[in-house]
């Protein structure tokens, strides 16, 4: 091989192997908050789904409103990450009635039990939910739009149209 192909091969392995790590760095920093996701949301799922599951097939079989529905409630009431990850988190520390803002879901399933779940574990949950799309049961849709004709607080454009 002549001196400068090898010069050449060199120079494109170079450039090869710099655009490689790269990219390893780039999965690696993803690999992290999809970690923190991945961790949030089996906290979710092993502390939350038990009642407010999307695996129910109907409207009348489920314990308890679907995270999704909580969620829109929540974040109608608090507009920043920290305001509704400090109020999910108090509410799960110690669900007491008169601090509800789902007066529909309390009278129809009862107020949400009290539970021990872990502070920082309710962190982690409460930041998975505001951060991510939460899965809603198949019927919810239609449900909450029949009970919210006029969307939430007869605000329009709170209608769900997706
Ligand atoms: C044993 C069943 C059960 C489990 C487990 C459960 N919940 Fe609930 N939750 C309920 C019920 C029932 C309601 C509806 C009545 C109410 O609002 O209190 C509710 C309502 C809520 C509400 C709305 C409260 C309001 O303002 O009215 C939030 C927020 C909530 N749950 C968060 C959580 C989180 C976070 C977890 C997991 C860490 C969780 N829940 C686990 C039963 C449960």
């Amino acid at each position: 091989m002549k001196l400068n192909n090898l010069a050449a091969l060199m120079l494109a392995s170079i450039v090869l192997l710099s655009c490689n790590t790269t990219k390893e760095e780039k999965k690696l920093k993803s690999k992290v908050t999809s970690k923190e996701t991945n961790e949030g949301y089996t906290l979710f799922k092993n502390n939350c789904y038990a009642c407010h599951s999307v695996i129910s097939k109907s409207h009348d079989e489920i314990i308890a409103p679907p995270m999704v529905a909580v969620k829109r409630r929540y974040k109608m009431a608090y507009n920043s990450k920290e305001e509704f990850v400090k109020a999910v988190v108090a509410w799960a520390s110690d669900p007491k009635e008169d601090n509800a803002l789902m007066r529909g879901a309390v009278n129809q399933f009862k107020v949400m039990p009290k539970q021990l779940f872990k502070k920082e574990d309710l962190i982690k949950i409460a930041g998975y939910i505001y951060d991510n799309e939460i899965e809603q049961p198949a019927w919810f849709k239609s449900h909450f739009n029949t009970m919210h004709p006029n969307g939430m607080g007869g605000k329009k454009g709170m209608k769900m149209n997706n």
